[in-house]
């Protein structure tokens, strides 16, 4: 998810693109670049780590011109560097592009360029787009671009500029959003509407297969086939605090329904073009290591901890691995069994996480082989890790994590799928069907934001409360625990999350009127015994909400008090949607009593001490 910005006309271009990045910075922060054209023609400057290492450079050696692009990145396809940082340029340094999102075909396109002679300088997806660029260019940027997106797949958003035609950009909506902004001789693109805001709030906003022509006095807009289109302009009333959230009053709500893009990002470029195999392009471990895994250990913390709660049961069904999930800051102290055979998989959003990295540092010792599930690729677990599935959620900002625990779920999906081809513990048929079942959660966790609505009544009443409780049995009680944990922090009722069976073991005693209890009930294997478990709750004057399936409704409300249902998936799915409904429960309980939902006390976003 990284932060384009565009512009041309009569002012300093390069001050205006900085401006521009300093306001998509929440977007990525690894590295940022402008190429502008110049009297000397285009040129590129690039600079690793904060806006203000780029802008250091610049100061020294200013780029002057009318017309430029910038970029500021969160690494995906190779690790943060000067070098992979856009924008990229080929060989002539004739054709420069900017580029947010992912191209899945890029391997093979980079193997045809390499063949053909084509020397490449970084290990990013994009670079393959200014080659193609070089190799297609007949007199006519919109040509040579249009014949380039048709070599690739994925979802990019584009901004092209050449020297050969320095009075315009290009720029292109694939996918990953685009908006023009319409100034007075001048116009600007951005990938988001902060980084304009300042210059104009007249927009045309790019849907998907649509791109636009822009010169200093005009805009033309187009279909990727070339189709003139005709639309109204947009006036963006938001100001800027606003804008940067998207519309949104809290990032964490932004986030949550960024949820449905982030499952298919992290899909992207996963899943062959079949449907029906599981492809990991940068995943480095051979088909002999993963047939010797004896078993597995998985090490996180928090929310990360419990997508690890549901990756164990994911691997264990798929696999049929003995898989253990423990706490990093427990891991260490247990002297766990490790071997070669041992693979240990660390679980972090920020990839900074003080007791998880010390976690993969004792099981590196131990001689296990590490894979990092993480947000960060240039993050320090990353980089100390022997593999890397990167999730792609894009930054979270909100200290509570929500779109990165959902990627984490889908990234254990995945890993367990591929395993399970390599090792032939699921057969063709089953993997498509979970591939099939996993490209419909986007879509069905759309259907569940468009009913939030529905949450608050019952958010409200738990704000009331001191204390309640999360209750599910297998994939619903990780879930569950999960719940529990972000309704705490930020809105600091105290819940506890309970196997719905053991509950009966002691807890039941702290059941009473009126207490709220959240059941969730997916696991249809297990409905009969958790109904009977919310029954117990029920008798001693629980107020229950059940999460469960619409087939199930019914029957459930005989026993409940309130009830969500979410879209039917397979059962191994199922925390993918039910966690949504937990996620806008703890926003709403939090927003019920005023407080800071994005900034909850005591905690930080990225925990660095152990
Ligand atoms: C809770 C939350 C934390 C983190 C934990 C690990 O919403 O965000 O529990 O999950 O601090 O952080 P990472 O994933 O960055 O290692």
């Amino acid at each position: 998810m990284c932060g384009i910005v565009g512009y041309i006309g009569p002012r300093n271009t390069q001050d205006i693109l900085i401006e521009g990045l300093s306001k998509l910075e929440y977007r990525g922060y690894d590295s940022a670049g402008i190429a502008v054209y110049t009297d000397g023609g285009l040129q590129v400057t690039k600079a690793l780590g904060r806006l203000v290492n780029l802008e250091t450079k610049l100061e020294s050696a200013p780029l002057a011109g009318s017309v430029g692009i910038g970029h500021t990145r969160w690494a995906t396809h190779g690790k943060p560097s000067d070098v992979n940082s856009h924008p990229h340029t080929d060989a002539t340094q004739k054709f420069s592009v900017v580029h947010n999102g992912i191209i899945e075909n890029y391997l093979e396109l980079k193997d045809e360029l390499i063949a053909s002679g084509v020397e490449f300088v970084s290990e990013t997806d994009t670079e393959v787009i200014s080659h193609l660029l070089a190799r297609e260019y007949n007199g006519d940027i919109v040509e040579a671009v249009q014949k380039v997106i048709q070599q690739l797949r994925g979802a990019f958003a584009l901004g092209v500029l050449t020297e050969y035609e320095p009075d315009r950009i290009v720029a292109v909506r694939h996918a990953s959003p685009l908006i023009i902004g319409i100034g007075e001789g001048e116009n600007f693109i951005g990938s988001d509407i902060p980084a304009i805001l300042k210059y104009t709030r007249n927009v045309f906003i790019l849907n998907d297969g649509e791109m636009a022509l822009l010169k200093r006095d005009s805009v033309k807009l187009m279909t990727l086939e070339g189709n003139v289109i005709t639309r109204e302009m947009t006036y963006i009333e938001w100001d800027a605090v606003t804008a940067e959230k998207g519309g949104y009053e809290y990032f964490m709500h932004k986030e949550i329904h960024e949820q449905p893009r982030a499952y298919q990002d992290t899909m992207r470029g996963r899943v062959d073009e079949s449907g029906r195999k599981v492809v990991l392009p940068d995943f480095h471990m051979t088909d002999k290591q993963i047939k010797n895994i004896k078993n597995v250990q998985i090490i996180a913390c928090g929310t990360a901890y419990h997508a690890g709660l549901v990756g164990r049961t994911v691997l264990e069904r798929l696999v049929r691995i003995p898989v253990e999930t423990d706490v990093a800051s427990e891991y260490r102290y247990r002297s766990p069994i490790v071997t070669p055979e041992t693979l240990v998989i660390v679980v972090s959003q920020s990839g900074e996480t003080a007791d998880t990295l010390a976690a993969l540092r004792e099981a590196h010792a131990n001689g296990a082989h590490v894979l990092a599930i993480t947000n960060v690729v240039g993050s320090s677990i990353a980089r100390d890790a022997n593999d890397v599935i990167a999730t792609l959620a894009g930054p979270e900002i909100a200290v509570a994590s929500t779109k990165a625990y959902t990627s984490q779920l889908i990234a254990f999906y995945l890993l367990g799928l591929y395993f399970a081809q390599v090792r032939g513990t699921q057969t063709e048929e089953q993997v498509a069907e979970i591939l099939a079942a996993m490209q419909a959660l986007p879509e069905q966790v759309d259907a569940i934001l468009a009913r939030e609505e529905e949450i608050k009544g019952y958010a409200e009443k738990i704000s009331s409360h001191k204390h309640m409780f999360f209750i599910g049995r297998g994939l619903d009680y990780a879930a569950a625990q999960e719940g529990s944990l972000k309704l705490k922090e930020i809105s600091y009722i105290h819940s506890e999350a309970y196997a719905a069976g053991e509950l009966k073991h002691g807890t039941l005693a702290l059941i009473e009127e009126g207490i709220p209890v959240v059941a969730l009930a997916t696991e249809q294997a297990l409905l009969e015994k958790t109904v009977s478990n919310i029954k117990e709750v029920k008798a001693r004057g629980g107020d229950v909400m059940a999460v469960c399936y619409e087939e199930d409704a019914k029957e459930l409300a005989k026993s409940v008090d309130a009830i969500f249902t979410i879209p039917k998936t397979l059962p191994l799915l199922s925390a993918s949607l039910s966690v949504i409904a937990l996620q806008l429960l703890s926003y709403y309980a939090s927003l019920a009593l005023g407080l800071d939902v994005d900034k909850p006390r005591n905690l930080a976003k990225s925990v660095t001490v152990e």
